[in-house]
């Protein structure tokens, strides 16, 4: 195992509650010229909700990619507890808890709602049995029940979230990332699925969410992480965070792109 040195500036091996669940440390990306994520550093205690939020092409996706592994760090690790899995590959980490959704959502949209949380469910089981007990728990945890047999692409946009957030929690994750996943709904939608967040949280789950509903991210209000072009800029609860005039030019900045 790639494991970190367990000093008492960073998270050791069989790492105790003090110290850091996930811990990203100095991770930058750079596509040819762009730095898209700039020596961004910062931790997650285990049963945390951290919302990122930032500007359109500030980073928070690509950020993402390199926590579940669709992306490598240019430089910077990222660790879980204590493990540093910057080289494993998207389904390696799924196995060490780390689940998410897509900001570009991708339901098989000819497979019913079960089906496609059953492909989650599989990660654990080859008993098709099995997994459908637990697709169809998982349906119930994100308030699908009774729409078990009906095709995702039958589906209304609202129900797809809650079945991308279901197909993340089917791989049964220690932590799950949620990029913009109540983009585009209304509001009794979004409180909805606020709901459906709050359920995963109290059952236990360390939550990040991208987001660029201010409602939402007020209304979970535990810790605020800004990026603006790559960088963080701030960091604090949500009330300090969404005052400070260096967050609100990043997103007035937005307003006039
Ligand atoms: N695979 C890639 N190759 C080259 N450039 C990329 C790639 N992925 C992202 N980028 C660039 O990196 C920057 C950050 O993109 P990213 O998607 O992470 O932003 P974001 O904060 O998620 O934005 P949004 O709010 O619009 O979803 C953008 O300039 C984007 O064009
Ligand atoms: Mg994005």
């Amino acid at each position: 195992m790639n494991a970190v040195a367990n000093t008492s500036a960073g998270p050791g091996v069989g790492a105790s509650a003090a110290e850091p669940f996930m811990r990203i440390q100095n991770a930058t990306k750079r596509f040819f010229g762009l730095t898209a994520v700039d020596d961004v550093s910062f931790d997650v205690a285990r049963g945390e909700i951290v919302s990122i939020i930032g500007p359109n092409g500030a980073g928070k996706t690509t950020l993402f990619n390199l926590l579940t592994g669709q992306l490598r760090p240019t430089s910077g690790d990222i660790i879980l507890q204590g493990e540093v899995i910057n080289t494993l590959r998207p389904d390696q980490r799924a196995r060490k808890g780390l689940g998410r959704t897509f900001q570009i959502t991708k339901p098989l949209v000819a497979l019913t709602a079960v089906e496609n949380v059953m492909v989650g469910a599989f990660l654990h089981t080859h008993r098709q049995r099995e997994a459908r007990e637990r697709a169809h728990a998982v349906l119930e945890q994100v308030g699908l029940s009774g729409r078990d047999e009906v095709k995702a692409g039958e589906l209304t946009p609202a129900e797809r979230r809650r079945l991308e957030v279901g197909r993340a929690i089917a791989l049964q994750p220690t932590v799950v990332l949620l990029d913009e996943v109540m983009a585009g709904l209304n509001q009794s939608e979004v409180e909805g699925l606020i709901e459906v967040v709050r359920g995963l949280h109290r059952s236990g789950l360390t939550l990040m969410i991208i987001e660029h509903n201010l409602k939402v991210v007020r209304a979970f209000s535990e810790r605020v992480i800004v990026l603006d072009r790559g960088a963080k800029i701030a960091e604090g609860d949500a009330d300090t965070i969404l005052n400070m005039p260096n967050v609100v030019k990043a997103y007035l900045g937005e307003r006039r792109r």
